[in-house]
């Protein structure tokens, strides 16, 4: 599990975003578009979940793509090309259904642009017509402008401050694109930070627009073994490791998933400050 390339994507305003390619032949063998892997940075660390935004079966690596907002990120961040990482279990999760939809909405916020993209990707590869909508607090930090503009039919970009693109919030483009009668769309794709693909939902609902959510639940062991990453997904209690990541948007209870993705933070800042991190 060795770092072959790393490279800081974006820095700005004490965020950091990292693009790192690691030597992992049998998960680049199998791994497809939604799906993620557990990182252990350290023997003592602990595990976290980050997705696989691509991977090259022939050079046998995966590329990831962080955003530094804790310890474990951090540790990770501090890792430099030619060093290994303790552990890295995958492919997990379901992969997204790829199939041909028609006109998809691919929408990314933060560092869930990194997310959006393999899946991106995949529907465009198999014949979508992709609409994407991207949004970051400011021009500094969004993230594969490029390579998404290169898959989509069409790229907004929105910036909590206007230095680029349009000055909003993605929901705002995407409410605009579903009243227009421009164009009818058959699949939302949307990850992003809690609040905003809950927004997103409450938007799709209304037109009736099959929305998929890839959920970012608090994960421990991710294979389905100690229940922490249990979401409410239509009235039934799922496992966002083995049932999921993806989930029908309508039905997921957003309020729950947001509280208990807060649970640990008094704790998460502490061991932070312990470390001088
Ligand atoms: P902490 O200070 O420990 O936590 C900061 C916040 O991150 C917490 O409040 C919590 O909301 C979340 N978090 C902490 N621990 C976990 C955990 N074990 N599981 C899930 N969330 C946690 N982030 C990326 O930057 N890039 C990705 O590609 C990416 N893919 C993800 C895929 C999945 C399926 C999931 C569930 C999460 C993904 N994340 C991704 C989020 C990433 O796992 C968290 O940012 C990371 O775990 C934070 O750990 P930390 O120790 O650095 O921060
Ligand atoms: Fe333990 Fe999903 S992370 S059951
Ligand atoms: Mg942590």
């Amino acid at each position: 599990m060795k770092i072959l390339q790393k490279e800081v994507l974006a820095d700005a305003d004490g965020i950091k975003v990292t693009k790192m390619e690691l030597s992992a032949a049998q998960i680049a063998k199998k791994a497809f578009a939604g799906q993620f892997v557990v990182v252990m940075v350290s023997e003592e660390g602990e595990r976290i979940p980050l997705t696989i935004a691509q991977r090259d079966p022939v050079r046998g690596t995966i590329t990831l793509i962080f955003q530094e907002v804790g310890l474990t990120t951090k540790l990770l961040g501090k890792l430099n090309v030619g060093d290994s990482i303790y552990a890295l279990a995958g492919p997990l999760g379901h992969a997204t259904e790829i199939k041909n939809y028609g006109n998809v909405i691919v929408i990314g916020g933060g560092v869930g642009i990194a997310e959006v993209f393999p899946v991106a990707k995949a529907l465009k590869g198999a014949g979508n017509n992709i609409t994407t909508i991207v949004g970051a607090r400011n021009k500094e930090l969004l993230i594969l402008e490029k390579e998404l503009k290169a898959l989509s039919e069409k790229l907004y970009i929105t910036t909590d401050d206007g230095s680029y693109g349009e000055r909003g919030l993605v929901t705002d483009i995407l409410k605009e694109l579903l009243e227009s009668t421009q164009l009818s769309y058959d699949v939302i794709y949307t990850v992003g930070p809690i609040p905003m693909m809950a927004k997103v939902c409450q938007l799709t609902k209304v037109k009736n627009i099959k929305t998929i959510v890839s959920l970012n639940a608090l994960m421990v062991d991710a294979t389905g073994m100690c229940g922490c990453c249990r979401v409410t997904v239509g009235g039934n209690v799922k496992f966002s490791c083995v049932d999921g990541p993806e989930f029908d948007g309508h039905s997921v209870d957003w309020d729950e998933l947001g509280k208990r993705s807060n649970i640990y933070v008094d704790s998460e800042q502490h061991i932070c400050r312990l470390k001088n991190l």
